[in-house]
Parts: C-alpha cells; sequence; structure tokens
C-alpha cells in the first residue's frame, strides 16, 4: 500500500482497539468496511468517521462465530463490489478460564468462535483483493493477536492455543499469497488499556484494597516501558504495518507489549 486512499475492513471496530484503529485510518484518508455484531454501534460510529475525516466509510454487522452470518457478511462485501486493500482482524478471545483441560465440547466452541469463524471471513476478504505488486499494489492483512503467541499464559489455555494456530496460519498465508502481492502479519498485544480493560483493572483495585494508579504501577512493574499499550498506540502500529513500512515484510509476528516479553 502507498500513502494514498485504500479501503480497510476493520473487523472489532467498535471495540475499544477497534474504535483507535477505525479513527486514524479514516483520518488518514483510507474509506473504512466497519464489522462487528452490534447494528446499532456501527451506524453511528459510521455516522461520526463520515462527519469528521476526509474518507468515506460504509458497515456490514456480522456474527464472526457463525458460519450463516459470515456467508451473508461473504455476499454483502461482492454485492457492493468492495475491492479491499487491506483488512484488520480481530477474532473474538473468550476470557481466562484457569482450566488447562476444557471439555472437549467448550474445545469445539473455541476453536469456532476464535478460529474457523473469522477464519472463515478472512477467506471472503482475501477474495476480494486484488493486488498488482509490479505496480506497486500491495494487499496487506493484519491479525491483531496476544502475547500468548510467543509466552505461555498459565491459567489461559484457550489463548495459547488459538494465538499460535493464529501464528501459524499467518505464516502458512504469507507463504502461499505472497507472489500475489498480499502480506500477512500479526501483531501480538499486551496489556491494552481500553476502556474493558481499564474498568477490569479498577476491579482489581478495588479488591485488592489500592488505588488504581497504585494497581497500574503493581501490574506494569515487570514490563520494561513501565505500562501497558494505548488503543492509540495499537493503531499507530496497524497504519505502519497497513503501510509501504511493511512492503517487504510478511509473515512476522509483531510484538506490542513494552518489551513484556523475555524470550528472543
Ligand atoms: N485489550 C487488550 O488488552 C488486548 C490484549 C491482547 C489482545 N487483544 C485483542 O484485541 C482485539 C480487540 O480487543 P478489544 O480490547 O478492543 O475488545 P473489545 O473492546 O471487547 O471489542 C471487541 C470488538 O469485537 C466485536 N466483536 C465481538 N465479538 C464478535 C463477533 N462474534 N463477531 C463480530 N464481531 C465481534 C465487538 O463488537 P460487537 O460486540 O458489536 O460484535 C467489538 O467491536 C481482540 O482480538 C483481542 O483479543 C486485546
Amino acid at each position: 500500500m502507498s500513502g494514498i486512499s485504500k479501503t480497510i475492513l476493520v473487523t472489532g471496530a467498535t471495540g475499544g482497539i477497534g474504535l483507535a484503529v477505525c479513527h486514524r485510518l479514516a483520518k488518514a484518508g483510507n474509506s473504512l468496511v466497519l464489522a462487528a455484531r452490534d447494528a446499532g454501534k456501527l451506524q453511528s460510529l459510521c455516522t461520526e468517521l463520515s462527519n469528521t475525516c476526509p474518507g468515506t466509510s460504509s458497515w456490514i454487522s456480522v456474527d464472526m462465530t457463525r458460519d450463516d452470518s459470515v456467508k451473508k457478511f461473504s455476499e454483502e462485501l461482492n454485492a457492493r463490489n468492495v475491492i479491499l486493500d487491506g483488512a484488520v482482524l480481530m477474532p473474538p478471545q473468550d476470557p481466562p478460564t484457569n482450566d488447562p483441560l476444557p471439555s472437549s465440547d467448550k474445545w469445539r466452541e473455541v476453536l469456532q468462535n476464535s478460529f474457523v469463524g473469522p477464519l472463515s471471513l478472512l477467506k471472503a476478504a482475501i477474495a476480494t483483493m486484488k493486488p498488482d505488486p509490479a505496480n506497486g499494489r500491495r494487499s496487506k492483512i493484519v491479525i491483531i493477536s496476544g502475547i500468548s503467541s510467543v509466552q505461555v499464559l498459565g491459567h489461559y489455555a484457550s489463548s495459547n492455543v488459538i494465538r499460535c494456530a493464529w501464528l501459524a496460519e499467518a505464516k502458512t498465508l504469507a507463504f502461499a499469497l505472497g507472489e500475489q502481492g498480499i502480506h500477512v502479519n500479526t501483531l501480538s498485544l499486551g496489556g491494552t488499556l481500553t476502556p474493558g480493560y481499564a474498568a477490569s483493572l479498577e476491579k482489581r483495585a478495588a479488591k485488592a484494597g489500592t488505588t488504581l494508579a497504585q494497581r497500574l504501577a503493581e501490574e506494569t512493574s515487570n514490563i520494561p516501558l513501565r505500562k501497558y499499550g494505548a488503543p492509540d498506540e495499537v493503531a499507530a502500529a496497524v497504519e505502519g504495518l497497513l503501510s509501504a513500512f511493511s512492503d517487504n515484510m510478511t509473515g512476522l509476528n509483531i510484538l506490542h507489549d513494552g518489551g513484556f516479553t523475555r524470550a528472543y
């Protein structure tokens, strides 16, 4: 992708990270296709972006966990003749359960909701891409992941397995699609202070009988940069990965964790 306006799909568009990503990409003049389940929130965001940013925005409601919903999403993309230059995929993630051996049914559900369903949406997005690397037109996919892609989280079996599955699939796609000019990278986030994450931090502070500032200082004391990430920082990294910055980069897992991960 070059600096000119592109058409980019953003899933999870109305969430804490999605909002920051959408605002940044729309301000830069890109046209966005916003996706999430709640049509009301998508419409409000679309109106806000259209009123404040140069690029055009549209939205499609989809439940990534459901095959029938993803099929409709794909048909809608095709009906609108959308040609995507980029896609930012934010697979839904179950909360941690502390259970290292979830039941078989639970695993089937997790794999469907966090991997199979979102992958089928990504497949639909890829089908619309028309890269032409010989003429400088490249398509960029950024899959939002987490640090359990590289470092096991003892309380979070589903995250450990799903994040590694995305790593493997992204690498596979990078090899398969690179010649066509389609780039696939994962961006693995450490704790990121979205409103949702801040609310859970506040609860932990109240439970521990400390202030929010004290709790935050404690939780980030083992992070070299001594802070959690901000949604705006994630948005800046996503914009970079969608830009010419990544024209010679694919199949990478980029850590966005304040230096938390110790492995090389
Ligand atoms: N925040 C962090 O600290 C952190 C750390 C590591 C990784 N991540 C990853 O970053 C991504 C975004 O996280 P966030 O903190 O911004 O989450 P969030 O605030 O909870 O937002 C989630 C977004 O995804 C949409 N969504 C949820 N389930 C969906 C489904 N089944 N189908 C389609 N859309 C769905 C939500 O909208 P609807 O509810 O309307 O569908 C919303 O737009 C996720 O992939 C998460 O795993 C976050």
